[in-house]
């Protein structure tokens, strides 16, 4: 039996998130450019969200390119880009396949202006699709967008819209990216790192951690519900007793 089919489909995670990385060490490993292991990358993209598709999850985060990631060479920054311009271009037939909806957080505005233009094309084609929600961090960093929010809020308090006594989780989660998404109940980082990045600090407050050596080129369908299960056979207590969860 593939893991697949040991998976509960009545306690699957509403959202889930995955930091993909390893693609410069797979490259390396094979003598190739990291660019190749980009590329190989977005294999596993494809994979990956045909696996959330075939399970009917509802959202998928995956963290595409950070804040961080604009300090790479620039050669590498600009071939990034570029693949995204065409593979963003391209799964459009299959995202409208497969109903997928394509999302994007992040500070959109730094990205050049055709690998924009792509993004938010694909963005308004895919609005009306009503299963998975595709979501790519892009040019994202989980500290400035809660710094962006504390800035709405401020402003809101500053205009009299908002009392700073009725600022709650829910009014700052309002302000966040991901308004109007699930937390991710899980969070999946490949590559052998133990480490967040400056991704969805916020959301990921309680989430499950699984943490695989498998760099992201070498990641399929099969090892995100092998992570699935994984998922599952944890308790999640929320800082109760086991006897109150049960
Ligand atoms: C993840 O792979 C992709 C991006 C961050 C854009 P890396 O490019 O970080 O690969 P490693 O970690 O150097 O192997
Ligand atoms: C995190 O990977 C960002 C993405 C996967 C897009 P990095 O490779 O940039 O993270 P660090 O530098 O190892 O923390
Ligand atoms: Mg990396």
């Amino acid at each position: 039996m593939g893991y697949k089919d040991q998976i509960d489909l009545s306690k699957l995670p509403q959202h889930i998130a995955i930091i993909m990385d390893g693609n410069g060490r797979w490259a390396k490993e094979k003598g190739k450019l990291r660019i190749f292991g980009h590329h190989n990358g977005v294999v596993s993209v494809r994979d990956v969200v045909e696996g959330a598709t075939l399970l009917n999850l509802k959202y998928l985060t995956l963290y595409t390119f950070s804040t961080e990631n604009w300090n790479r060479p620039k050669l590498e920054v600009m071939a990034i880009m570029e693949l995204m311009v065409g593979t963003i271009h391209k799964e459009i037939k299959n995202f409208m396949e497969k109903n997928v909806r394509l999302n994007a957080i992040g500070n959109l505005e730094m990205l050049p202006e055709k690998c924009y233009n792509e993004l938010n094309n694909a963005i308004e084609k895919t609005a009306g699709n009503t299963g998975l929600v595709l979501t790519l961090a892009l040019s994202y960093s989980s500290r400035a967008e809660i710094l962006r929010a504390v800035k709405n809020i401020a402003l809101k308090v500053q205009d009299g819209e908002l009392k700073a006594e009725d600022i709650n989780e829910d009014v700052f989660e309002n302000n966040l990216y991901t308004h109007g998404m699930p937390n991710p109940e899980l969070l999946i980082r490949t590559s052998g790192e133990y480490r967040i990045s400056n991704y969805l600090l916020w959301q990921i407050a309680y989430a499950e951690l699984y943490f695989t050596s498998k760099l992201w080129p070498d990641f399929r369908k099969e090892d995100f519900y092998e992570a699935i299960l994984d998922y599952q056979k944890r308790e999640r207590r929320f800082g109760m007793i086991s006897e109150q969860v049960n």
